[in-house]
């Protein structure tokens, strides 16, 4: 067992300080107010003038906000492009020589890409898309490492209006496959390989192994970043560098409908089969930039970094396209961050002069652990305002980050969203709303969350319930990918008529949003979601396996674990063996990311009456650990499971 962690305490009410809201594009609570308030009377003039200024439209859209529960339209008749908003017209502008990117590869390679520079490349791969037959309305795989073509492949895809999907490198051939399968890509976009602590992760092997089983895909092209021999299909595969050779740069920015699908990310439901989640173009896109102005107070001057991979939702909207959109200089790191040494990210905020820096709870916990000399031995002053995602932030993890990254100077927007919000929905305006540690604090604009008990009625101030949310905001997806009968029942059908976000919270006397966590069978693992089912699906494929169930157990660093409950077939015993080789299935099946922690076996289940796992109890055992996790004592679970049977739980 490791030490409990030492208690801190915090301040509970952080206001602002005045110099930071002096200079702050929102300024002083009266400032959100009148934001919040003239967003919530009328959502389609706020946001439409919104529209209007901070966004370029070929076409001016007829109506900016069409609401027909539960499926949403923003801007419709608009016609606009996301990588010509993105990038083409800062070129027309005093930032056509600013850094729109800042690379720096795991190796120390660094690449320092111009805003014309972006634009020129950008318009060169979607030549070479257009040259391999790609059109709007296609739909596109992305599964790149962290360098600038990651952001260029979704960038040329957008300005033809090609539909991408980025694949997250970390998942395994199966789970790319799927994800194809289910898009009918047309074409995959990838690379030899990329850097991971000090190793090659081969993608195109991955790749080679996906496409055996997915006929749509015509084509795949394939971007030399570590070199190393691979497999190129004859006919099928294209280096994106012998493309380059023939590409133009005078490749237009497709005029397309403001609800045109820029993108579809995979995320885990409560199912075994991810949900395509899909997201379209100007309520998606003016919902990035203002969130990046709002909360994370952005300046012509910042240096912004947002420690994402493109593959989950933060690396779309806070990597790539909010700050390009916003026309920052957004830096990309394509390694870990203990490679060389711990110091890496504190060395590269040092180097590039980073002074907003955005990143989990998860990580902030890694690099606590490893001791505050390495933040020490840097000069961190660049930092004006940090930021966290993806679960809750702990109280020692915020005390960290305020006082060693910050020199406890700088704000804490603790940003709450989901892969479906698309955007940021609850965080704190820095130059405004005062902080309370570990609280999101309040929505933005127009934005109106209740939390609510089983039967939908509001529960007081202080109380815990589901979190639901009652308008629609912009960057809300728009349907499941190929599924709306999913969609309507996954989020909109719990409480009727509101969106249901899986989250439990409470709120506080002054309005604050406290979130608690999934109430679902979805782990939050180093912020990232995974399903029980889908690892439970995985599980039962292995031909040892009989039954599996699957719960997350709480964990110091990674907030959750993954702990796997099974039964065997029968005659089969040889568990030290399997214990390791049901690990490393999970990693193939799903990918390393989803490697369970924990296997433990057992002769049975416990079940209700009626056949369910109940998961909840397993929850308890793993998290209170008032049953020894050994075979023995899993067997009187039985016992317990025909108790607990008189009531049939979940
Ligand atoms: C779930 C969404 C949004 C990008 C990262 C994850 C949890 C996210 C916070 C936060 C507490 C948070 C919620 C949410 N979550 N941000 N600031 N405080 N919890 O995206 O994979 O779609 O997961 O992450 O449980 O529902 P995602």
């Amino acid at each position: 067992m490791t030490q409990p962690a030492k208690p801190v305490s915090l301040p509970t009410l952080v206001p602002p300080s005045a110099e930071f809201a002096a200079q702050a594009n929102v300024s002083g609570m009266d400032a959100y107010k009148a934001l919040y308030d003239s967003a919530v009377t009328d959502p389609s003039a706020f946001w439409g003038n919104l529209a209007e200024t901070e966004l370029d439209w070929f076409k001016p859209f007829d109506k900016a906000l069409d609401w027909q529960p539960p499926f949403v339209q923003w801007f419709t008749g608009g016609k606009l492009n996301v990588a010509y908003n993105c990038v083409e017209r800062h070129t027309k502008t005093a930032r056509k020589n600013k850094a729109a990117i800042i690379f720096e590869g795991e190796p120390g390679d660094q690449r320092i890409i111009t805003y014309q520079e972006l634009h020129r490349l950008v318009c060169r791969f979607a030549s070479s898309l257009q040259q391999l037959g790609l059109k709007a309305g296609d739909r596109s795989i992305i599964y790149m490492p962290m360098i600038p073509e990651a952001a260029i492949a979704m960038l040329a895809c957008a300005r033809i209006g090609v539909t991408h999907s980025v694949v997250f490198g970390g998942f395994s051939a199966e789970a790319l496959k799927a994800r194809i399968q289910d898009l009918e890509a047309k074409v995959v976009l990838t690379a030899d390989g990329g850097w991971r602590r000090g190793k090659e992760v081969r993608l195109k092997d991955a790749v080679d192994e996906a496409l055996k089983f997915c006929p749509t895909v015509e084509h795949c092209v394939v971007y030399k970043r570590t070199g190393s021999d691979c497999h190129m299909e004859a006919g099928r595969d294209h280096w994106w560098n012998v493309l380059d050779e023939t590409a133009r740069e005078d490749v237009p920015a497709a005029e397309l409908d403001s609800e045109h699908p820029l993108y579809v990310l995979y995320t885990s439901g409560t199912t075994g089969k991810p949900k395509g989640i899909l997201h379209t173009t100007g309520g998606y896109l003016l919902q990035a930039q203002m969130t990046m102005k709002w909360i994370f107070d952005l300046k012509e001057s910042d240096t912004y970094w947002c420690t994402a991979d493109v593959g989950w939702v933060t690396g779309h909207s806070y990597v790539v396209y909010g700050p390009l959109a916003a026309g920052a200089t957004t830096v990309i790191y394509e390694g870990a961050p203990d490679t060389p040494a711990f110091d890496r990210w504190w060395r590269l905020v040092d180097k590039y002069k980073v002074s907003i820096f955005y990143t989990s709870p998860t990580a902030i916990r890694a690099l606590i652990r490893q001791g505050d000399h390495w933040p020490e031995r840097h000069n961190l002053s660049s930092i004006r305002l940090l930021g966290s995602v993806g679960e809750p932030i702990n109280p020692a993890a915020w005390e960290w980050f305020h006082r060693i990254i910050g020199n406890e100077k700088c704000p804490i927007v603790d940003t709450w969203w989901q892969t479906e919000t698309g955007a940021i929905l609850i965080a704190p305006m820095p130059g405004a709303v005062p902080l309370k540690p570990g609280s999101g604090t309040l929505p933005i604009p127009g934005l109106v969350a209740e939390i609510v008990d089983h039967a939908g009625n509001p529960v007081p101030d202080g109380h815990e319930g589901f979190l639901i949310l009652k308008t629609p905001w912009p960057a809300m997806l728009r349907t499941i990918w190929g599924d709306p009968e999913r969609y309507k029942e996954q989020y909109w059908s719990k409480v009727p008529g509101a969106y249901f976000t899986g989250d439990a919270a409470r709120r506080d006397k002054d309005g604050y949003y406290w979130i608690l966590g999934r109430v679902d069978d979805v782990m939050n693992v180093s912020g990232h979601r995974l399903s029980t089912m889908e690892i439970e699906s995985a599980l039962v494929r292995h031909p040892a396996v009989a039954e599996s169930a699957v719960v997350g157990k709480p964990h110091e660093i990674t907030g959750q674990a993954v702990c796997c409950f099974v039964t065997l077939k029968k005659g089969i015993t040889d568990h030290d063996k399997l214990g390791l080789e049901l690990r490393q299935w999970v990693a193939h099946e799903i990918g390393p990311f989803a490697r369970p922690e924990e296997i433990r076996f057992t002769e049975a289940l416990p079940k209700t009456r009626s056949g369910k796992i109940m998961r909840r109890l397993l929850r308890e055992i793993v998290t209170s650990h008032t049953v020894a996790g050994d075979v023995t004592t899993l067997e009187d679970m039985n016992v317990l499971t025909s108790l607990s049977a008189q009531h049939d739980e979940d």
